[in-house]
């Protein structure tokens, strides 16, 4: 689909399908009153007969009949909102592409809102429309094939700023790829998603200007003592995976930003084995690291300011005759020793490696992401991810951005009176807190690993895959955090 803007005059655009997304204040304004006298009334007598008032998600489809160069309005309510909330621009932008595609048009014009700066909307009305393509087809003998909207135009009024507009536009459309690729490599079955496969992905993906990837064997990850994923990967087949990523671009220096993503490409609980029911959606146990590669693959077209450094352990959790036992312990690289009482507590054991790993580079922010607790899904639902940190402003900052870029992240707190919970018979701490507040013991078990740095913990267990359609994503996949971590890339 291509994405264009244009100075348009609402009621003279001749297209297929005119979208005017309207929020409350502005059922009475200047451009609806233009619109209903070029209609000779009929667009307010269908307002009222429908009782249309501009609600989020509502819409009023109005066959012109003649009376406007395009053959049908659309209307789709936006709410009570101000500009600066962008989710019901990129909602309606979804919804009208979705409608478009009903028609079965090859074109829209979508307005801009009647504002000055509409450059935010314009980047999150292409975002949307953009989003409401994904299909994952693939392993479909016959996916039905949807006629695709060809060009999108986003009409800007006299009254709105050029500035930043065409950048607003161009920006969302290099981001879009990057949560596509999330998306695909959480969707794929998880006998072909494994380790080595994710470690391709991420060489085949993280191209570009300033970009590198390393993809480290099970010598190699032997030989740097990544002993927690090693554990882990023991009652698999599968060979595990610890790939590194690295972006820099231009010279001199440069802040450092580690990204950490849990790779469990499968997580069937190992002997602490999970019921079936819950191991039906566990290939996307490798969300996290899907966020980061999706990330880092578009990183080259953002060109942030900032040094970025992938880190992405990799392996299955399977019950085969060598796995990892209740009661083992772990010993980590930076000493720390770990009691597994859980196998089915994986992630945090993998993690700890990755997060010590990068400590050791000093980065000025590590932040980490992960499909990590059930318990996190309990307590914020499928809309809000958890986020933790030993450092309030890298928290705030993270939450604002996943605020602007559409991903909602709640703070959780890395509750020093849970600390006990985590504490072992045989070793310094145990995998599994008291059975309360698991998503905070989990993050508590990840803080003994980040050596005082600024850390920040994502648990994506609730926002990583999507068991309902929502225009801008199907089942499946999310590629949640990939827009967080891409604004916040880019506003530091
Ligand atoms: N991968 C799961 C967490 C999860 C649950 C992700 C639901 C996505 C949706 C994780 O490895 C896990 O199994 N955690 C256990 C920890 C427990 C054994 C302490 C859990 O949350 O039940
Ligand atoms: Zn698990
Ligand atoms: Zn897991």
């Amino acid at each position: 689909m291509e994405v264009k803007i244009r100075e348009i005059i609402a009621e003279r655009v001749k297209t297929e399908l005119l979208v005017v997304v309207i929020t409350e204040d502005k059922l009475k304004g200047p451009l609806l009153r233009r619109l209903d006298r070029a209609l000779k009334g009929r667009l307010s007598a269908r307002i009222k007969k429908q009782n249309f008032c501009a609600g989020a998600g509502s819409s009023l489809l109005l066959p012109t009949q003649g009376m406007l160069p395009t053959p049908y309005l659309l209307l789709m309510g936006a709410g009570a909102t101000k500009t600066d909330d962008l989710f019901p621009w990129r909602r309606a932008a979804a919804a009208a592409v979705r409608e478009a595609t009903r028609l079965l048009v090859d074109e829209v014009v979508i307005m801009l809102p009647e504002e000055e700066n509409v450059a935010p909307a314009a980047g999150a009305m292409t975002e949307g429309a953009l989003l409401s393509g994904y299909r994952f087809n693939k392993h479909r003998t016959n996916g039905s094939p949807t006629k695709e909207l060809r060009t999108l135009t986003l009409g800007r009024t006299g009254r709105s700023r050029a500035v930043g507009l065409t950048a607003a536009v161009e920006k969302a459309k290099s981001i879009v790829p990057g949560i596509f690729l999330a998306r695909d490599l959480v969707n794929e079955p998880p006998s072909i998603a494994t380790a080595t496969y994710l470690a391709e992905q991420a060489k085949k993906h993280c191209r570009g200007p300033g970009l590198q990837v390393e993809v480290w064997g099970k010598r190699k990850i032997e030989a740097m003592k990544l002993t927690g994923l090693l554990a882990v990967n023991r009652g698999s087949q599968e060979e595990p995976r610890f790939i590194r990523i690295r972006y820099r671009a231009g010279s001199g220096p440069q802040k450092r930003v580690a990204l950490i993503g849990k790779g469990i490409t499968f997580d069937s609980g190992g002997l602490s084995l999970k019921q079936p029911r819950s191991m039906e959606t566990m290939k996307c146990d490798m969300a996290g690291a899907a966020a980061v590669i999706g990330a880092m693959s578009v990183l080259p077209a953002i060109k942030p300011g900032v040094e970025v450094v992938g880190y992405v352990p990799t392996t299955d959790n399977l019950p085969g005759g060598s796995a990892l036992k209740p009661g083992d312990v772990i010993r980590y690289l930076n000493g720390k020793t770990a009691e597994v009482l859980n196998t089915d507590a994986e992630g945090r054991l993998i993690l700890a490696d990755a997060l010590a790993l990068a400590a050791r580079d000093k980065p000025a922010a590590m932040i980490d992401l992960a499909t990590l607790t059930g318990a996190c899904v309990m307590a914020l639902g499928h809309a809000y991810a958890g986020i933790f940190g030993n450092n309030q402003e890298l928290v705030n900052q993270l939450i604002q951005s996943g605020a602007q870029a559409g991903e909602k992240l709640w703070q959780l707190p890395l509750a020093k009176e849970y600390r006990d919970d985590i504490k072992s018979n045989v070793a310094d701490i145990k995998n599994v807190g008291g059975g309360a507040a698991g998503a905070i013991t989990a993050a508590l078990f990840l803080h003994e690993f980040v050596a005082d740095l600024p850390w920040a913990h994502l648990d994506i267990a609730g926002t990583a895959f999507a068991s309902k359609d929502d225009p801008m994503c199907p089942k499946g996949g999310t590629g949640f955090g990939v827009r967080t971590l891409l604004d916040y890339l880019a506003a530091i």
